[in-house]
């Protein structure tokens, strides 16, 4: 069996002898040699050249038996390709051109057109692909209500457009949800196997809004991928059951939650993914065995389970214990 086929029979919840494994944020700044790339391009290069993101996509692969590759980018080229272009502070974070805070501001971004400007994700996606014919490959996207976060210029002042230009909110994520639509699209189209939306500042959505306010983005988005299953990673959320109508195929979830509990409350037809802590894998290899091995006892014999962690790899991860958790996993056999 293929890494690509063993992560497609776990989204169609058939059984397994052990989960197939991939990380948020596998190819990034913990590995050496992405930092050697990144001494000679910048992040935005690197992201806007085929060529290169794929170099970067590999970079884990080429270390680790992991089953799936994702597509090295970032949620912020869908604002970028909008006209809200994005920069990396000096001393991290990130920092938006301008802040979407009124129908004016509003107006400065464009819709149609938005998404063909992201043709290099799918130009990336199929030279990708023809490199990792057994792999499989993951596409992913920004949830509306994420990007929005961002465009409006973080939690709080997104609660104020929320509440006092409720029309201008609106507006923001049916253009945002509109030109999502579209890329994911795209990204089906260019071969990936899965798409993953990244919904990753749910949890700052007041929870009894995340079914009107957020959620209800992410039908259409699902809808757009048509027959390639989309994972969704709603990151901060405790009440499973808007997104297990959604239309996912899979859930990520974070190391907040109880993963075999959520496992055994969902339908058989959805998957979760997820959740070890990535601090575990910033100690030594010891420990990142043994949290994997715990992982591992806790799901076995778990259908439609893919392994990962709750929120992306660390900067300051030894790459040995990647190493050490992905053999833990490749290793394992459900008894
Ligand atoms: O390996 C992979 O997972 C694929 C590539 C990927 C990146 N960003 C590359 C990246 C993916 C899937 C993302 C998603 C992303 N980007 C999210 C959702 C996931 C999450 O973390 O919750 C978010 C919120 C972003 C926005 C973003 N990008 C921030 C806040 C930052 C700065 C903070 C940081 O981690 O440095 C980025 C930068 C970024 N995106 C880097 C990488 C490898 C580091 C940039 C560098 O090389 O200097």
């Amino acid at each position: 069996m293929t890494a690509r086929d063993r992560f497609l029979k776990a989204l169609a919840g058939q059984p397994l002898t052990r989960p197939p494994v991939w990380l948020m944020r596998q190819a990034g700044r913990y590995l050496p040699e992405y930092r050697a790339l990144r001494m000679k391009h910048s992040f935005l290069e690197m992201a806007h050249t085929p060529t290169l993101a794929v170099t970067a996509t590999l970079q884990p692969l080429r270390r680790y038996a992991l089953d799936a590759a994702i597509i090295f980018s970032d949620i912020l080229v869908v604002p970028e390709a909008m006209g809200l272009p994005f920069a990396f502070r000096e001393q991290g974070g990130i920092e938006m051109a301008f802040r979407v805070a009124d129908r004016d501001s509003l107006g400065r971004l464009t819709v149609s057109g938005a998404a063909v400007r992201l043709e290099y994700v799918a130009a990336a996606l199929r030279q990708a692909r023809a490199a990792l014919p057994n792999h499989a490959l993951i596409g992913f996207c920004g949830a509306p209500w994420t990007l929005a976060t961002y465009m409006a210029g973080g939690a709080g002042p997104l609660t104020v457009l929320w509440r006092e230009q409720r029309a201008v909110f609106d507006d923001l994520l049916r253009g945002v949800g509109a030109v999502c639509g579209e890329y994911v699209r795209m990204q089906a189209g260019a071969g990936a196997d899965a798409i993953q939306i990244f919904d990753s500042w749910a949890g700052q959505c007041p929870a009894e809004l995340y079914r009107e306010t957020a959620a209800r983005w992410l039908a259409p988005l699902i809808a757009a991928a048509g027959d390639t299953p989309v994972i969704v990673f709603a990151r901060g959320v405790r009440d499973w059951r808007h997104l297990a109508v959604s239309g996912a195929r899979c859930l990520g979830v974070d190391e907040h939650t109880d993963l075999a509990t959520l496992r055994l409350s969902l339908p058989e037809n959805i998957a979760v993914q997820g959740n070890l802590d990535p601090l575990t894998l910033t100690a030594d290899t010891a420990t990142a065995r043994s949290a994997a091995t715990a992982l591992l006892e806790k799901m076995c014999g778990a259908r439609g389970y893919i392994f990962n962690l709750g929120h992306g790899l660390r900067p300051e991860t030894p790459p040995e214990n990647v190493s050490a958790l992905v053999a833990t996993v490749t290793g394992w056999r459900d008894a």
